[in-house]
């Protein structure tokens, strides 16, 4: 299958952070198509060997393991091509359909790793030049939007241009294999699904925590915050795996259709449960990994005033017969103590305890990362003579050891369903205006509200208040077990 996979946004960030090297790695496996071409597009001229070479000094900063050696890269930059092209001149889109049409591949998928705001023009100048006919798809990068007006503003200039299918909404957080493996772990097997409610499950934690402050993208990051940045979508999309009801096929829309239902039954925040069931912090000078480190209003290009939140915990409930009453706390922030992303899924204690001095709950981890494995936690007699004292052990699956040499990272696996048109891993719009929709509340009380975030010490697990949002219900955050 031939295709042209076209990056707007060619010389950004995220191109050559992430698309590049993850592409780079699907041509190492072997799993990129043959027949294919690779063209970024951004506003500044030169030639498409300036572009290998500058995607090749680029390459210098990806970890060692990932790297091409000389000859990989000169094969893999065989593949990439360059054009120059401003985005609100229409014959220069015309230029790129005459590029595209030369060859006729049998696929075209348009990456728009831009900012948001330019996604309307873009999407509307790829209508007019006719490059959205069937064999066309169009991938969007988060953040989409800025809030619900604006999400449903560029939705409805994309639905103008391309058909529903066409559009692929990517949440990176869902081509990470732990997320993959949520959906086997729930469907694929017969195990746990007759336990996977609210007669056996206790509550819910859903933790993405990094060690990083926001780096050299305070600009970005303070007009964004971390509920925008990671609860709307990242954590969110999470949460739905977790929740939603079996879907009757593993076809896109049934599933999508399933998520979405789990949006709609999220408990709808007012300013009273606001103020109750959601902390909001940010960090202050500290020490990660016994390296001080700046506090987030020391950061470059952050306002010294500034009031956006680092660091979310959260406390809702999804409102069905499954799942009433079971809370789901959802906790992301930044400068934490380690890089960890984690579900947690506590059952009840047992009815009638018989061994005496030992009560504790079972437990599902599932480890997105640093690795990503599922542990589950027991009681077990250590044979040692005394049957009535248990211990707590675990039963750890490590997927790289259970599949060495087949893992395929998210990024790496999101761009090659996009040129194979799996649609299963991408948000389709309803599900993000409805995430939208609601965590509006919660952006209208704060701004209403002139408390500044609480503040948190880097390296730690931020502001005690989240520890004291799950004590509330009995509960403590896992690091705190
Ligand atoms: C991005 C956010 O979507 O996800 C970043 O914009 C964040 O702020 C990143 O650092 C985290 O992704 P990962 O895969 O490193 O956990």
């Amino acid at each position: 299958m031939s295709f042209d996979l076209v990056f707007f946004g060619g010389t950004g960030d995220l191109t050559w952070r992430k698309l590049m090297p993850a592409l780079f790695q699907a041509f190492r496996h072997g799993k990129l198509p043959a027949g294919g071409r690779i063209l970024a597009v951004a506003r500044d001229e030169r030639s498409d060997d300036a572009y290998r070479d500058f995607i090749r000094e680029r390459f210098a900063e990806v970890d060692s393991a990932k790297r091409p050696s000389d000859a990989e890269f000169a094969e893999f930059a065989q593949l990439l091509h360059y054009r120059r092209m401003d985005l609100s001149q229409p014959e220069h889109y015309a230029g790129l359909k005459q590029w595209v049409d030369a060859r006729g591949a049998d696929t075209v998928v348009l990456y728009l790793a831009t900012s948001p705001y330019l996604f309307p023009v873009i999407c509307e100048q790829l209508g007019a030049a006719g490059l959205n006919g069937p064999n066309v798809r169009v991938v969007l990068e988060k953040p989409l939007g800025h809030d619900l007006a604006s999400a449903l503003e560029i939705n409805r200039v994309v639905r103008s241009v391309f058909a529903e299918s066409q559009a692929l909404r990517i949440d990176h957080y869902l081509g990470k294999p732990a997320v993959q493996n949520l959906m086997a772990l729930r469907f694929g097997n017969a195990l746990f699904e007759p336990l996977w409610r609210r007669e056996s499950i206790a509550n819910i934690q859903i933790t993405i925590a990094e060690s990083l402050g926001v780096g050299t993208r305070g600009d970005y990051y303070d007009k964004t915050g971390a509920l925008r940045d990671m609860v709307q979508n990242h954590a969110l999309q999470l949460l739905t795996m977790i929740a939603m009801e079996p879907p009757s096929t593993s076809d896109a829309d049934a599933i999508r259709d399933e998520k979405l239902k789990v949006l709609k039954s999220l408990r709808p925040f007012t300013p009273e449960t606001v103020a109750r069931d959601v902390v909001r912090g940010q960090y202050r000078a500290g020490a990660v990994d016994g390296k001080a480190v700046p506090g987030y209003l020391e950061e470059v290009k952050v306002p010294p005033d500034s009031r956006c939140e680092t660091f979310v915990a959260l406390r809702t409930e999804v409102q069905n017969w499954r799942w009433a009453g079971v809370p789901f706390y959802l906790r992301t922030g930044k400068r934490l103590g380690a890089r960890n992303a984690q579900i947690v899924v506590t059952f009840r204690e047992v009815p009638h305890p018989i061994f005496p001095g030992t009560r504790c709950a079972n437990k599902l981890v599932i480890n997105l990362q640093p690795e990503d494995g599922l542990e589950l936690h027991l009681l077990a007699a250590k044979g040692s003579g005394n049957n009535d004292l248990l211990s707590p052990v675990s039963l750890d699956l490590d997927f790289d050891k259970a599949f060495p040499s087949e893992r395929v990272g998210a990024y790496e696996k999101l761009l090659l369903d996009a040129i194979a048109g799996r649609l299963n891993l991408f948000v389709r719009s309803d599900e993000q205006e409805q995430a939208w929709r609601w965590v509006m509340p919660v952006l209208e009380a704060w701004a209403a509200d002139p408390t500044p975030p609480r503040p948190y010490a880097a390296g730690g697990w931020g502001p005690a208040a989240a520890s004291a949002l799950v004590a509330r219900d009995g509960c403590t955050w896992a690091e705190e077990q």
